[in-house]
This record gives C-alpha cells, sequence and structure tokens, in this order.
C-alpha cells in the first residue's frame, strides 16, 4: 500500500522523476493503449438512464470507440456496435423492435445478442452468419454502465451506493473539452476550492487551506484533506475514474440545509473530451423530500433557459468576461471546466511544479503508472477488489 503525505512529497516527485514517463502514456484511452486497455478493465458509466427514452437509439463515443446505444421496449439499455455490418449504416438511425433493432438502410435486423435474424432482401440462411457486437450493461445511480473489456466484467455495481435514507438526484451532464485525467486529478486537489469557487462563495464552509494527504486502497485511492481546526474531509476516488465526496448542493437547493454525497464518474469521450456524470445523494425523505423535487424542478427550468455551463466556461477561457463577476446557477461546474479545460486539450505534465499539496495527484499518477506500465509489458495488473460499505466520505466542517 503506498501513502503520500506532505513530508514524502519530496521523495515521491524525485521519483516520478527518475521513472521513465516518456514510456508511459498516462492520458490515452483508446483501445490498445495501456490507459485504455486499464480502464476497459472496469465498468464504465455512459449515459444519464433517464435520457434514453424506451425505444430510443443514440450514437455515442466512449473511450475513443463509436458505439449505438439503445433502450429496448422492455427498459433494458442496451449498447451494440456503432454500424451494421451490411454495408456499414448507423444503427442509432435504424428502428427498435421489441429488444431488437433494425437496421435503416436494407432493414437487417439483430436480436439483443448481436445475431442477424432477419434480411429481407436475402436468401434464408446467410443471417445466421452475420453477427454484431454487443457490450455488458447496467444501471446504477441514475446512469448507465456499460463493459468494454476482455472476458467477463468485475462485480456490479462498480462502487457502494448511498449508505443513508434519501433519494437519487441525477445532475446534468456535462461533456468536457479536455482529458478526462485532468477532471479526475482536479477531485484530488482541495486546494483549487478557496480560489476556483471563491466567486459565488459555493464552498464558503471550506474556504481555509487544507493539508492533504493520501492512501491506497484495494479499490483505489482515499484522500484526507485536515482542515486549520483539525477536522478532516474524506473523499474516495475509486478506480480508475469515479469520485465519492461530499459536496455544496445545487445552487438554490441551500435550504434542505446541508451539502450532498455525489458519486462522479469521469468517463472518456475520447482523449480531448470526457463526460461528467454525476449522482447525488440527497438525505431527504417525506415531505422534506416532496418539497426538494418541487425546487429542483424549478431549477431545472432555470437552467434550461440559461446559457449552459459549457458556453460560459468556454467564453471565460476565450477571455469574454470577468472570472470573478460570473454568475451561474451551474457556477461551480462553469469554474471547474473553466479551469480544467482551460489547461488545454492535454495539459502539459512535463511542465509543472507540483508541491505539498498535491499529493493526491502525485499518488494517483504513481499508481496509474504502476498499472499501465504492468499493462504493457504484460504483466499481471492490480487485482482490484470492490470497496467495502463501511468507507464512506466525510464532510469534515
Ligand atoms: S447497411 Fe444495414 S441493412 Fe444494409
Ligand atoms: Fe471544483
Amino acid at each position: 500500500m503506498s501513502i503520500i503525505d506532505a513530508d514524502r512529497v519530496d521523495e515521491a516527485r524525485s521519483e516520478a522523476a527518475r521513472s521513465p514517463r516518456a514510456e508511459i502514456d498516462i492520458v490515452r484511452t483508446g483501445p490498445g493503449t495501456p490507459g485504455g486497455r486499464f480502464l476497459r478493465r472496469f465498468w464504465t458509466a455512459i449515459h444519464r438512464s433517464e435520457d434514453l427514452a424506451k425505444g430510443q437509439a443514440k450514437p455515442i463515443r466512449i473511450l475513443c470507440e463509436d458505439f449505438t446505444l439503445y433502450r429496448g421496449e422492455s427498459g433494458i439499455a442496451r449498447v451494440i456496435d456503432q454500424r451494421c455490418p451490411h454495408r456499414g449504416a448507423l444503427l442509432h438511425l435504424g428502428w427498435i423492435e421489441g429488444e431488437d433493432i433494425r437496421c435503416v438502410y436494407h432493414g437487417w435486423k439483430f436480436d439483443c445478442t448481436g445475431q442477424c435474424v432477419e434480411q429481407p432482401a436475402e436468401e434464408a440462411g446467410f443471417a445466421r452468419k452475420v453477427s454484431l457486437r454487443t457490450y455488458p450493461t447496467r444501471e446504477y445511480l441514475g446512469q448507465i454502465f456499460a463493459y468494454f473489456g476482455e472476458g467477463e466484467p468485475p462485480p456490479f455495481p462498480p462502487y457502494p451506493g448511498p449508505q443513508t435514507e434519501g433519494f437519487i438526484d441525477v445532475w446534468n451532464p456535462e461533456t468536457v473539452p479536455c482529458n478526462y485525467l485532468q477532471s479526475f486529478e482536479n477531485t484530488m486537489d482541495e486546494v483549487h476550492v478557496a480560489f476556483v469557487h471563491r466567486p459565488g462563495g459555493s464552498h464558503a464552509k471550506i474556504f481555509d487551506l487544507p493539508i492533504i494527504t493520501a492512501e491506497e486502497t484495494d479499490w483505489g485511492m482515499i484522500r484526507y484533506g485536515t482542515r486549520q481546526n483539525g477536522k478532516v474531509r474524506v473523499t474516495l476516488h475509486y478506480a480508475p475514474s469515479t469520485v465519492r465526496v461530499i459536496v455544496p448542493p445545487l445552487v438554490g437547493m441551500e435550504w434542505q440545509g446541508g451539502w450532498v454525497e455525489i458519486f462522479f464518474n469521469l468517463t472518456p469521450i475520447d482523449d480531448e473530451n470526457h463526460l461528467w456524470l454525476v449522482s447525488a445523494h440527497v438525505p431527504l425523505t417525506g415531505a422534506m423530500a416532496d418539497a426538494y423535487r418541487v425546487k429542483r424542478a424549478e431549477y431545472s427550468r432555470k437552467v434550461a433557459a440559461t446559457a449552459p455551463a459549457l458556453q460560459v466556461a468556454l467564453e471565460l477561457i476565450a477571455g469574454k468576461h470577468r472570472y470573478a463577476d460570473v454568475r451561474h446557477p451551474d457556477l461551480a461546474v462553469v469554474q471547474d471546466i473553466a479551469t480544467q479545460a482551460g489547461q488545454g486539450r492535454f495539459t502539459d505534465r512535463s511542465k509543472e511544479h507540483l508541491g505539498r499539496s498535491d499529493a493526491g495527484i502525485i499518488l494517483w499518477r504513481k499508481i496509474l503508472t504502476r498499472e499501465l506500465r504492468a499493462i504493457a509489458e504484460g504483466r499481471e495488473p492490480k487485482r482490484w477488489t470492490p470497496a467495502p460499505a463501511s468507507v464512506v466520505p466525510v464532510p469534515g466542517f
């Protein structure tokens, strides 16, 4: 087990400098790359459940590959190849028939195992020779997950759920125009909160500068932010790219009186774009929960009538607004996208000067480099195990 604290950052930093970083690319996620093979060993959050209706099909791009996502009439979400094996038509243009999908181009129909079962203009017997690839899918905490790796998928769910009463409120998905690792590293960088989120004051309860320490676990990394008053904010980073942390509620929801626990999945679309798929656990029941939902619906209407967070973030990056002046219903999201995507599609890690507050980032890069090197060299990587439900994040205020 690796532990990094402030005293060991220099040691870890020089160790990182000595390691042949150029040999291991920690940001690429395409098929066959060490990073892509690593990420494909886990369940991947791919889409917000409520955004896929029964009978609907969509094109999706995940981990630098294109697929078709559809929901059969029974309600089961399915992931299959992007294109029809006949002559390459896009399958999302086709028809959903029960659990099957029929290609729009010449009507070939594929069942939910991927087997071609009808070819209206062909001779009988040809269909059974044709199939497309399907991928295992499951749904959890309001998100659709898929498994893109070889062999049997790991246990599901990929991480434990909320341990207290309440309900799941799934936030708007965001598409962020930079490599996923920048955002995952940001979740390990608690010091940014005091600066990035100062305008608007969303994180006002924790504006002092914590001392960051981090520790590798059997399921990822646990990180501590020790505050000046001695309280400790505990954040869980589930391998390969999910963070579970207590954060302020959406703007306008503060009336509920508390912060919420979020399960924040950072999923590569390709190497230069990634998704934020966030499931928040709101610890309210009964009339309080009903009142929250009414307020949440108002909030959604307000967001729909406002410029998208990504657009405002890109305007900030382009210098069209003064950072401190921007206000938005999703202000923390705007602020985070502006800073993380503002690093560029790929931040140049060779030019960085990491300090003690980067202890979580340093440790995760060390773990990632070790795992990707094992995969690249054909050695068995670490066997990650499901996280115990008893390990939960702590707000630390
Ligand atoms: S391309 Fe799909 S049926 Fe011809
Ligand atoms: Fe942030």
